[in-house]
């Protein structure tokens, strides 16, 4: 995505970009709707990325396009918010300003170019943050540690954007490595890299959500309701994630519905999450799978976030014989999915293809699962 980018921004502004960087998407193996409560994750990040070029714009102007449409927008970035995906550009240039790591008045020129799709569940705004970040600070000649890095690209799209997201999909952007997954506490922000080698296959839907506009702040605003029940008989609780998971008939006689359905999914996949770690680690990838199968049921009925799309995947993923399945990322439409034994990898896929084609027509996207490095600077 390099070239592309260089050359849209050439054919668009009709000079060279001084500075370029790029950013993974994820898959999350397991750990869903944790991250936000405190919980564990255990993310990957794939080969598929975005990259950003830039160069220097008029004081206070931030100029983007992408290769997507082509149409270039124009942002006073300091009143004006921006539009549709400017919007994250825009969270990116005021934090960066807000914290000095770009002079007052500091403007800019990016051009973007990404295979990473969006709505999918790969955290196609993450990779956009986190690769603005990286080359708008490139461009200010600024050096940020990855931790910084992550944090301004969270805080562009929770404060600027108002997507009630958590830390995982910046962290992963930004600390990925090749064949491993990241144990994220979000609680302690520690991280452990663990080595992965099993065979994903991932299967878009092509249902597509809109985060923002989707359940998911409604979901964060229930976990924040029963956290605030839970602290009545435990004023020490500071996340939903650190209720135990030995007290889980204390938990259902103090929330009323739906509190209890989605407090019950977040403390049972926190437990879940440790374990798979523990797994994974020991290479056990049969359990890991089995645990993913979980973690979707969990989903599907305590958290309410699948759709009869990935339902019917699972389903057919656990008939054809698959170790595991299961949603990935926010859900409500997006891709599962499905760690497959490599000798039955062909078998498998098109068992799931034909089955997803008799119930709803559309062909599925099916395809294997590559992991990639996390963030970096790209020559120009
Ligand atoms: C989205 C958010 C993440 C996380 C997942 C659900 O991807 O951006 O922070 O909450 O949903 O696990």
């Amino acid at each position: 995505m390099r070239t592309p980018a260089i050359a849209l921004f050439h054919s668009t502004f009709t000079v060279a970009p001084r500075v370029g960087a790029s950013a993974p998407g994820r898959v999350n193996l397991i750990g869903e709707h944790t991250d936000y409560n405190g919980g564990p994750v255990l993310p990957m990040a794939v080969a598929r990325r975005t990259t950003a070029v830039a160069g220097p714009a008029e004081p206070g102007v931030l100029e983007i396009v992408s290769a997507t449409d082509g149409a270039v927008r124009r942002f006073l970035y300091k009143d004006d918010p921006g539009t549709g995906w400017g919007r994250y550009l825009v969270g990116v240039a005021r934090e960066l300003a807000s914290r000095g790591v770009v002079p007052p008045g500091f403007g800019a020129r990016v051009a973007i170019a990404s295979d990473v799709p969006v709505g999918a569940g790969l955290a196609s705004s993450a990779a956009l943050t986190v690769a603005a970040t990286r080359v708008l600070a490139a461009l200010g000649d600024a050096e940020l540690d990855p931790r910084t890095v992550a944090d301004i690209a969270y805080h562009a799209e929770y404060d600027h954007v108002g997507v009630r997201c958590g830390r995982m999909d910046q962290t992963i952007a930004v600390l990925g490595r090749r064949a491993h997954a990241l144990l994220f506490d979000c609680a302690t922000l520690e991280t452990a890299q663990i080595p992965f080698a099993g065979r994903l296959l991932l299967v878009d839907t092509r249902v597509r959500h809109e985060l923002a506009a989707s359940a998911f702040n409604d979901r964060r605003a229930q976990c924040e309701a029963a956290l605030e029940r839970l602290r009545t008989v435990r004023p020490e609780l500071a996340w939903l994630a650190e209720w135990p998971a030995t007290e889980l008939p204390r938990l259902r006689r103090l929330l009323p519905e739906p509190l209890r359905r989605r407090a019950l999914h977040v403390v049972g996949e926190t437990a879940r999450t440790r374990l798979a770690a523990r797994e994974l680690r020991g290479r056990r990838l049969r359990a890991f799978g089995r645990l993913m199968y979980q973690s979707h049921d969990s989903c599907r009925r305590l958290y309410e976030c699948s759709a009869p799309e990935l339902d019917l995947v699972v389903r057919a993923a656990r008939k054809a014989g698959a170790w595991g399945a299961r949603m990935t990322g926010a859900g409500w439409g997006g891709a599962a999915l499905v760690l497959v034994d490599a000798k039955r990898e062909a078998r498998t896929a098109e068992a799931i293809r034909r089955a997803f084609v008799r119930a709803f027509g559309g062909e599925p996207g099916i395809t294997p699962i590559v992991s990639g490095p996390g963030a970096r600077r790209e020559r120009i």
